[in-house]
């Protein structure tokens, strides 16, 4: 027995990484899961790994039409949505602010923030009939802390997390559940792609991220879509029935604070340099 044995599944962006790592773990427990991307090949073949109850169906979220037929389509074919995961995005370089592509920051936008608010208006009738459901957005530890990522996908994905609150507070009073996954560096081709790789390319090479992302955070291992995916179970399943309107951060302790044995080679460094300069001035 699976915790979804019964639950129809949306994974948006499932052609590769957290979306295809947790299309492979909600039809280990039991989930009938529909598969959505851009790359029909990739997807077909996942859905064909996954087995029966796996289906691919090929949509780009940058179009509303394509968000309509997905979901639209899948309550047809299989009369109810249990989970909406969206889960697309697409990575970018940082850029400064006056150098800001405003087209990129549109797609930007479209991609991570548009999408989500069709898929969500898509399916909400369909959950509110059903009197549950549960609908889990990926946003990103970029979301809370500036920096690392650029200016269009940290403000797209600050913006989702607040539209999980917002659309929280109103989905809630029907029993469907509206939380996000902010997860941390996690080992995906999200990052060649956004250097302008070919996906299949970047999807394939991940050893150097491997080797950086296991000291990216306190936890001393590269995090990996499984960790992702093991949340958004989480979030599919009843074992979370209490659980909306809230934000899961899945980063190894990134954003809690830096690396200790950094922090005191800092201080350690910061301290030496005190006492080298009181000795010069001669104190
Ligand atoms: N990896 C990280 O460190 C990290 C950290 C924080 C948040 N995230 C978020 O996690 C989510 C999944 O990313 P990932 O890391 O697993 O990267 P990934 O392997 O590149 O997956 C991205 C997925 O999104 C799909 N996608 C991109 N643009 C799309 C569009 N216009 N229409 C439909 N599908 C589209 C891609 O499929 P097609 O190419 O087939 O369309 C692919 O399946 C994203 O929202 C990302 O922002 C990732």
């Amino acid at each position: 027995m699976g915790v979804l044995d019964g639950k129809v599944a949306v994974i948006t962006g499932a052609t590769s990484g957290i979306g295809e790592s947790t299309a492979e773990l909600f039809v280990a427990e039991g989930a009938t899961v529909i598969l959505a991307g851009r790359r029909a090949e990739q997807g077909q073949a996942i859905a064909a790994r996954l087995g029966q109850n796996a289906h691919f169906v090929r949509a780009d979220m940058a179009r509303e039409a394509d968000i309509t037929d997905l979901i639209q389509g899948t309550a047809a074919r299989f009369g109810r949505i249990d989970v909406l995961f969206n889960n697309a995005g697409h990575g970018l370089p940082p850029f400064r602010i006056a150098d800001a592509d405003i087209a990129t920051w549109d797609f930007m936008m479209t991609v991570h923030v548009r999408a989500v608010v069709i898929a969500m208006k898509c399916v909400a009738p369909i959950m509110q009939a059903q009197k549950s459901g549960s609908i889990i957005t990926t946003a990103s530890v970029a979301g809370y802390r500036a920096g690392g990522s650029s200016h269009a996908y940290s403000t797209a994905k600050a913006a989702v997390l607040h539209l999980t609150h917002s659309v929280a507070a109103e989905l809630g009073e029907d029993n469907i559940r509206v939380n996000s996954i902010s997860p941390g560096a996690i080992v995906t081709g999200i990052f060649g792609k956004g250097i302008g790789l070919d996906p299949n390319v970047a999807d394939r090479e991940l050893a150097t991220l491997q080797a950086r992302f296991a000291k990216a955070q306190p936890i001393p291992r590269p995090g990996l879509p499984d960790d992702i995916a093991r949340a958004a179970l989480f979030l599919a399943s009843d074992a979370s029935s209490f659980i909306n309107g809230t934000d899961i951060v899945v980063d190894g302790g990134a954003i809690a604070g830096t690396r200790f044995s950094q922090g005191i080679a800092g201080r350690r460094d910061m301290t030496a340099a005190i006492e080298k300069a009181a000795k010069g001035a001669g104190m």
